[in-house]
Parts: C-alpha cells; sequence; structure tokens
C-alpha cells in the first residue's frame, strides 16, 4: 500500500508558491505572454491587497519594455454602491492608482461597474452587453474573502448570477474597513459581476495568501460546489488555477 499521502481534490487546479512574490511574477508572466499572443487580449481584474504585487510586476515590465497594454481591454470584478470614480476608496481610484496610471492602456479600454447610477438594473445589463461584445474575457484575475466570495458575490449567490445589485456580507463590511476611516463608511451595497459572468471567463486565476484564506481555500477546492462557498463554482471551469502561498493551503485535505 502506498502511505504517502495524497490529496482528495483535484491537485491539477493548485499551485502553492513559497511566497507572494513568486506567486505574483508568475501570474503577471502568464498575463504578459498572453498579451504579448494576443495584444487585444480582454482581462478581467480585481481590486484588494492580494492582486497589488501582480500590478507591481506589470508595471516593472512594462517599464522595462517587456510588454505593450495600448491594445488591451479590461473589465473590474465590482465598485461599492455610492462611490463615484474619483472618490478615493472606490475600485475606479484603486485600478488609476495600482496599474492604471501607470501603463499605457487608453482610458476607454477599462471598464468597472458604474458605482453611481440611476438605475443599476440597466447599468448591469450593460456591462454584461459590453463584456460581451469585447468578445468576451479571455482572462480573469480573482481574489477571495476569507467567506469565500469571489467579486463580491457573497454567500448564496446562485451559479447563473450576472452582474447585479447586492448587499455585502458582514464579514466583508468589517474586512474591508481597514480602508475606510471607520466601518460606518463602509457601503453596504455593491455592484458585481456575477457568478456565471465570472465562468464565461476563458480562463480564471484566484489568488489567496495567508492563513486567513485557508479555510475558503479548502471549501472551494475541496469541498461540494455550492452558494455558500461561492468560489467553488470554480470546480465547474475547465481552465481555472487556484494560486496560494503554504499559509493559504494550509487546511486542504489530505488522504492517506
Ligand atoms: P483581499 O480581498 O485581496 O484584500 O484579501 C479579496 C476579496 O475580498 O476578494
Amino acid at each position: 500500500m502506498n502511505s504517502t499521502p495524497r490529496p482528495s481534490f483535484d491537485a491539477k487546479r493548485m499551485l502553492v508558491f513559497d511566497d507572494i512574490q513568486q506567486a505574483s511574477h508568475h501570474v503577471a508572466d502568464e498575463i504578459i505572454q498572453l498579451v504579448g499572443a494576443k495584444p487585444s487580449a480582454v482581462l478581467g481584474l480585481a481590486t484588494g491587497s492580494t492582486p497589488i504585487a501582480v500590478y507591481e510586476e506589470l508595471i516593472r515590465r512594462y517599464r522595462a519594455g517587456d510588454v505593450d497594454f495600448s491594445k488591451i481591454t479590461t473589465f473590474n470584478l465590482d465598485e461599492y454602491v455610492g462611490l463615484s470614480p474619483e472618490h478615493p476608496q472606490s475600485f475606479a481610484a484603486f485600478m488609476r492608482t495600482h496599474l492604471f496610471d501607470a501603463i499605457d492602456v487608453p482610458d476607454h479600454h477599462t471598464h468597472i461597474p458604474a458605482g453611481v447610477a440611476n438605475d443599476f438594473l440597466s447599468t448591469a445589463e450593460l456591462f454584461e452587453k459590453k463584456i460581451q461584445t469585447s468578445g468576451g474575457i479571455d482572462w480573469q484575475l480573482l481574489g477571495i474573502g476569507d467567506n469565500g466570495h469571489i467579486g463580491f458575490n457573497e454567500p448564496g449567490s446562485p451559479g447563473e448570477s450576472g452582474t447585479r445589485l447586492v448587499e455585502l456580507a458582514d464579514e466583508t463590511i468589517e474586512a474591508n474597513s481597514r480602508f475606510f476611516d471607520s466601518p460606518d463608511d463602509v457601503p453596504r451595497q455593491a455592484i458585481t459581476m456575477g457568478i456565471a459572468t465570472i465562468l464565461k471567463a476563458k480562463r480564471l486565476v484566484l489568488m489567496a495568501f495567508g492563513a486567513a484564506k485557508a479555510q475558503a481555500i479548502a471549501d472551494a477546492v475541496a469541498g461540494p460546489v455550492t452558494p455558500d462557498c461561492p468560489a467553488s463554482f470554480l470546480q465547474r471551469h475547465p481552465n481555472a488555477t487556484f494560486i496560494v502561498d503554504r499559509a493559504a493551503a494550509a487546511a486542504l485535505p489530505t488522504e492517506a
């Protein structure tokens, strides 16, 4: 009998790195290769602490002349309701600060759901249409919430959901309050790509670092596919990879 522990999940979907820097370089390389092969690639982008080192590496490689972003199109996962693009805590501002202002992607090629709108239903429909008319997302970057959310698809989000207005979970408001003066300032609603929107991307890369993400990663990769853990829907995608550090991989099960 072979006593080597064997993972009870699809290990081909996991890449475990020693540190955030190595993982982020790996992801940046993948993006640069894609854009090299397809200069008009459509990229799905994410905000939060997790992708910052990827964006730093993309900027470094852009400045080194390794990549040209002038023909790409981008779609971000989500935005807070009530925050205009000028608001410093908006995801639009985050993207300008951490990526867009430092590279040559034209403004009109970048798309972030509108946080201020008269009619969120038609805003959401328009966002979905823009993704479709761009040819669909080639490559989508994702983070994961401690509660398993992707984008702002909180636990309970159906697999067939499209871009829509959502209520933020209490734990998300708490986690994101670090970016605001007080938890009371964190918006209670957001507009987010849905799970079905995300699953339509040709490739998905979900990144997670640190022990706080370990349970969410174990549930997403090795648990049942369920709205209780929105990231678990990635198990249904033929080309989704989870890129984690050792701490985030620590709760993954093994079987003798
Ligand atoms: P984080 O957020 O990258 O700041 O941890 C991830 C998320 O909530 O999706």
